[in-house]
């Protein structure tokens, strides 16, 4: 028995949609703990491809599925989301999904805020995915959210909108735009509510009964440990705990629960949106791995910022993350490449260092130092066994283990879900 907790090791979109995937085979459940649906999760199987934003990934394969209470939901996202999904065949129904009942509710007026914010000149631009997020959070730990089970409560619904307005009208007042009239949030959240409510849980009890019960639960983190709003390049980071341990409070569960923790790791760097990223190549190398990785946004099609491997901030994470093994994600872009860099420490201000620094301008001023690897003429796509790849191949995954101080329990060497190879089970660790 074993509870696995799936987390983004760099700056997000390593993967995790394919591996949560991949592993929800062997799980019961499978639990959203943080974020919301800034998240883009890419699933492909046999050549059709699911993405996946709020809902947890498990749903593709029908497993039975939580929305923890460390999510942010966009009760309007939520019903389009599982409509597009209805549209390639998956149904979802209470019987295969439950909603906590204490998550926060993301509403129109957290989108507009976060595009009024992004789009002034005066404000520190993030390149958020504009979808709310961070505004939706500030309510959470401002005391004065709307959540999920205030749907059910219609009496007192409007009183909650009121002092939540007072807020942010105060808000609008300042930034010169229109106030907001509770009206207009009421009925936004009343014309959704039939739709969410059959969803609500005690999601906390749930997942303890079914622990209890020997059940295992895989828990689907989203963005990556970068991105972390206490351990990330703040403040280019998301809203949300994103390593590891969130896992136990963004569900409800004690920490006791966490068994074992998989950062997914791609074999290369990827960023979107601003902020630092050392090992950056704005060069004909990025466009390389841009274009083989195909590296753009699910959610708002930018174009990924594109580098090399850096090793410092994966050991960081492995770290702050207490990772127990990697799943190496991609290692098949790099197929083809005379030789392959790596970053192993950063220079700082003439001194060499070995942890990405806290500050904002150290972060924009370290400078990677590399080492240099053999790349590899033969091809690790599809590789669906260790034998197949070819020995540079193995010895850039090993030099990663080395230096990263973890394990390759999972390689990824395309997008579909199967071609994947099994180095040690998470679940039987
Ligand atoms: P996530 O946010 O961590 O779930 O990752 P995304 O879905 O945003 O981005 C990862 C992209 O890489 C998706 O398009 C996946 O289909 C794709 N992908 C995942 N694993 C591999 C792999 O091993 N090789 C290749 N070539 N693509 C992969
Ligand atoms: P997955 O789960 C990559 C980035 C945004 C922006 C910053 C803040 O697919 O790995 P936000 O909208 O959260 O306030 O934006 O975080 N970001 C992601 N980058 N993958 C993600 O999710 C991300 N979710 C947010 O680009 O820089
Ligand atoms: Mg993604």
């Amino acid at each position: 028995m074993a509870n696995v907790v799936v987390v983004g090791s760099q700056w997000g979109d390593e993967g995790k949609g394919k591996i949560v995937d991949w592993l929800s085979e062997r799980a019961d459940a499978v639990v959203r703990y943080q974020g919301g649906h800034n998240a883009g999760h890419t699933l492909v199987i046999d050549g059709v491809s699911y993405k996946l934003s709020l809902l947890p990934s498990g749903l593709v394969r029908g497993k039975f599925s939580v929305i923890g209470n460390g999510v942010v939901v966009d009760p309007h996202h939520f019903v389009a989301e599982v409509e597009k999904l209805a549209g390639q065949g998956i149904s979802i129904t209470p019987d295969v999904l439950r909603i906590a009942e204490n998550a926060p509710l993301i509403l129109s007026l957290h989108r507009e805020l976060d595009a009024l914010r992004e789009d002034s000149n005066s404000g520190l631009k993030i390149g958020t995915t504009r979808r709310g997020i961070g505004p939706a959070y500030e309510d959470k730990v401002g005391r004065r959210a709307i959540r999920v089970i205030d749907l059910t409560e219609p009496d007192t619904l409007m009183a909650k909108i009121e002092r939540l307005l007072s807020h942010h009208n105060a808000l609008r007042r300042g930034m010169g735009a229109v106030e907001i009239d509770p009206n207009a949030i009421h009925n936004e959240l009343m014309s959704v509510a039939d739709k969410i409510v059959p969803f609500i849980d005690r999601v906390w009890e749930l997942l303890d009964e079914r622990r209890k019960k020997g059940q295992r639960i895989l828990f689907e983190g989203a963005q990556g440990a970068l991105l972390d709003n206490d351990h990330g390049t703040y403040p280019f980071v998301t809203s949300s705990n994103t390593v590891a341990g969130q896992a136990a409070p963004g569900s409800g569960l004690g920490p006791a629960a966490i068994d074992y923790v998989l950062g997914i790791t791609k074999a290369y760097t990827t960023r979107v949106g601003e902020g630092p990223f050392p090992t950056e190549q704005d060069n004909e190398i990025g466009q390389f791995l841009g274009e083989k990785g195909r590296e753009f946004g699910v959610v708002t099609g930018r174009k990924r910022r594109c580098g090399w491997f850096d090793a410092v901030i994966v050991r960081q994470t492995v770290r702050t993350s207490g990772i127990h093994g990697i799943a190496l994600t991609k290692l098949d872009v790099l197929d083809g490449m005379d030789e392959i860099k790596v970053c192993v420490g950063y220079e700082l201000d003439g001194k060499k260092i070995d942890y990405l620094p806290a500050s904002m301008g150290a972060q924009s001023r370290v400078k990677p130092i590399y080492e240099t690897l053999e790349g590899w003429k033969d091809t690790t796509a599809g590789a669906r066994s260790w034998a197949e790849l070819p020995a540079q191949a193995v010895k850039y995954v090993r030099h990663i283990e080395e230096l990263i101080g973890a394990p390759v329990a999972l390689l990824s060497t395309s997008p579909e879900r199967e071609d994947t190879i099994l180095v040690q089970d998470p679940f039987q660790d």
